[in-house]
């Protein structure tokens, strides 16, 4: 049987950086995320005895790179002695270069599997095999303001607040298209083992998740930018500190960085976040947004410009 199901990437503001249980890709600290609506990837699963082994496909072309773990990630949720899968995913937005597009994949890839394996389970645990295969991916099994809490056995995911109910909306500046040097994985080992902030990076995490949660609960847009800046630049300046050190930023990214603090000294509601990849992404209320377009489109290196407001989590599409 063949399913097909849809997720979107998710975008932390409060920052999975590092890994408590490496072999059990269990985080080292909680992180709190919005799930998009518009950037989204589909994908078919079926399981075909007639296969010899697992394929993958993405935008239409073989991807061998990606299909250990893909396999890997089938292979926690079903067993080893499932059927071979046909696997195809396609993807409206640039693969590999820090836009969460992992995150949406194996979110996809869960709920499409599950289901045309005949197999219910619940979204908890969807988002516990999405997340073994790739941490940020479980929070996108969930939509709107999401919250993962992590401790030494499993990681925990709910939805703080529903798309619908505070309308943040984001601005995606992308300043490069070609795919990362470095995973974020391998980003992570690196700042754990070498960075002199690390520690105090993991020790920080809690506070500022109970600043970031307080401020979704009262809708309070100042007080979620100022936690959700600090933390993606604490972030970076812990890889930033890595030996070797690790910088995905390049000179569009401050540029547009630049940018937003132009547009928040002019009173927009607006903040900036950067994940392992130099795009920047603003986050704004919607009236701001059109604005916010406009400003980042006419930044010194910005390649394009994606818009999203909140969306729903992975789900089968009609039909599945
Ligand atoms: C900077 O989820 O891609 O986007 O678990 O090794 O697959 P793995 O890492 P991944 O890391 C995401 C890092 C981040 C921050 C975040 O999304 O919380």
């Amino acid at each position: 049987m063949s399913a097909t199901a849809q997720a979107q990437p998710n975008i932390a503001l409060v920052k999975y950086w590092g890994k408590r249980n490496p072999a059990r890709n269990l985080p080292a600290t909680g992180s709190l995320s919005i799930t998009l609506a518009s950037l989204l990837t589909r994908m078919t699963v079926e399981f075909d005895d007639s296969l010899s082994q697992d394929e993958l496909r993405v935008n239409g072309a073989a991807a061998p790179a990606m299909l250990p773990r893909v396999s890997a990630c089938l292979d926690h949720l079903l067993g080893e002695r499932r059927s071979p899968a046909a696997v195809n995913s396609d993807c409206n937005f640039p693969i590999a270069a820090g836009l969460a597009s992992s995150a949406a994949a194996f979110a996809a890839l869960v709920v499409a599997a599950s289901r045309a394996a005949g197999v219910t389970l619940d979204t908890q645990t969807l988002a516990r095999a999405a997340g073994y295969a790739s941490g940020s991916a479980a929070r996108s099994l969930y939509g709107g303001i999401v919250e993962l809490a992590a401790s030494d056995t499993e990681v925990a995911v709910t939805t703080i607040r529903a798309a619908g109910e505070w309308p943040l909306e984001v601005v995606v500046a992308v300043t490069a298209t070609g795919t990362k040097q470095l995973s974020s994985g391998d980003a992570m080992k690196l700042s754990a083992e070498s960075s002199p902030f690390y520690a105090q990076w993991v020790e920080q995490q809690d506070s500022d998740l109970a600043v970031a949660r307080a401020a979704v609960s009262e809708k309070n847009f100042d007080s979620l930018a100022a936690v959700a800046e600090h933390n993606c630049l604490k972030m970076h300046s812990v890889m930033w500190a890595s030996r070797p050190p690790v910088v995905f930023w390049n000179a569009a990214t401050i540029n547009c960085m630049e940018t937003v603090r132009k547009l928040q000294r002019q009173g927009a509601p607006v903040f900036f976040t950067i994940d392992a990849g130099p795009q920047l992404k603003a986050v704004c209320l919607p009236e701001a947004t059109e604005r916010v377009e406009r400003a980042l489109r006419a930044t010194d290196g910005v390649i394009d410009i994606m818009r999203s407001p909140l969306g729903e989590g992975a789900r089968l599409l009609d039909g599945s």
